[in-house]
């Protein structure tokens, strides 16, 4: 009777080795016609357990053998058919031209601030650098902000970290503005004029600080709890308010034209003084009024004003030696002016369809 199991055996080898499938259907029967429940190699398997013991040692080696031997033959039909499946679906032409990758384009607000920073370093203006976590000295105390300022309020100022009751120079918060900055470089600045003797030391200092700040405000088409500075600042020997309205000037007609006119008004800041905000005529309706510009002609863009001589002495400068004119424009308002964004949080939702709208990389 083992004659005909060794034949059974030796058949079922043979066809193990020349078993062909097309796809992935032929495959399954296959496997069903071998190795399922019902199949040719279980069959034989159901045969050999029923075998008394000294032929089970005799039979077993092959009986195993021919099941690896069918299982590996499947698996790599199986492989076959799956490559031939993935390589017949992607109709692959290597000749053809390449879809153009998407390059991406360049933030409104990047693209205005790097314009502005363009404008005043052509009359000498360096870029400066602040931290945005900032303590309560930096942004307000040596700004010359009285301890009770409402500036300083929880409510419009985030803190991270503040002592109990009053404001200490100490407390940690999210800076509110980039005046900051000032503070930092013109400390930075006199120290290294007290130390002269070492190394060479500008004799002035003229620097931008571009930057993000943030505000306790609700968020809306008109306010937003985080937007963009540009700080300039200008200290040297006999700096007048004719030389800040120059230059405000200047920048005024390199970015919006050289129609455009300026217009300052008596303001309040602690740290100026005396302290201007600057409206450009609106060169949507050429200065005649219109709803943009509310019907005045002007729209407002940025403060400025002398340093305090409070705040050049809390940095260690003499005021009676040095002058100096410092201001704070909106990114955010500048950006609006120049491509009408009406609301302020497109800035920030990283909407593709608006940002698409911007010079390419
Ligand atoms: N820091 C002021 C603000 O955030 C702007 C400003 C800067 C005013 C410099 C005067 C001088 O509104």
């Amino acid at each position: 009777m083992n004659t005909t199991f060794k034949e059974k055996i030796e058949t079922l080898k043979a066809e193990a080795q020349n078993l062909q499938a097309k796809n992935a259907e032929e495959l399954e029967q296959l496997r069903q016609k071998y190795l399922s429940k019902k199949g040719a190699v279980t069959a034989l398997f159901d045969e050999f357990k029923l075998f008394p013991k000294e032929e089970k040692a005799q039979w077993g080696a092959s009986v195993n053998q021919l099941k690896q031997q069918v299982e590996s033959r499947i698996s790599e039909l199986r492989d076959a058919v799956t490559v031939h499946c993935a390589s017949s679906t992607v109709n692959l032409d290597l000749t053809r031209t390449p879809d153009p990758i998407a390059m991406g384009t360049r933030h409104p607000l990047s693209l205005v601030r790097e314009q502005i920073i363009d404008i005043f370093s052509r009359i000498g203006f360096t870029v400066a650098d602040g931290p945005e976590v900032e303590d309560d000295k930096h942004v307000f105390g040596m700004l010359n902000f009285a301890p009770e300022h409402p500036a300083r309020d929880m409510q419009d100022t985030f803190f991270i970290e503040k002592a109990e009751g009053v404001q200490k120079p100490t407390d940690i918060l999210l800076r509110t503005h980039t005046s900051s900055v000032q503070t930092r470089v013109m400390t930075q600045w006199a120290k290294q004029l007290a130390d002269s003797s070492t190394h060479q030391v500008p004799d002035s200092l003229r620097v931008l600080c571009p930057g993000r700040v943030f505000r306790n405000e609700a968020i809306s088409a008109r306010a937003h709890c985080f937007f963009h500075q540009v700080e300039g600042l200008y200290i040297d020997k006999n700096v007048s308010f004719a030389d800040l309205r120059q230059v405000l000037l200047y920048f005024a007609k390199e970015m919006f034209g050289p129609e455009t006119q300026i217009r300052l008004r008596p303001s309040y800041f602690p740290f100026t003084e005396p302290s201007a905000e600057m409206d450009i005529s609106c060169d949507l309706c050429g200065g005649k009024g219109c709803s943009f510009c509310k019907g005045t002609g002007w729209v407002e863009i940025l403060g400025c004003g002398m340093v305090d001589p409070n705040v050049l002495e809390s940095c260690g400068i003499d005021s009676k030696v040095y002058t100096g004119y410092a201001f704070g424009l909106g990114v955010e308002r500048i950006t609006n002016l120049k491509y009408r964004v009406k609301d302020l949080r497109l800035f920030s939702e990283n909407d593709i369809r608006f940002l698409q709208q911007f010079e390419s990389c």
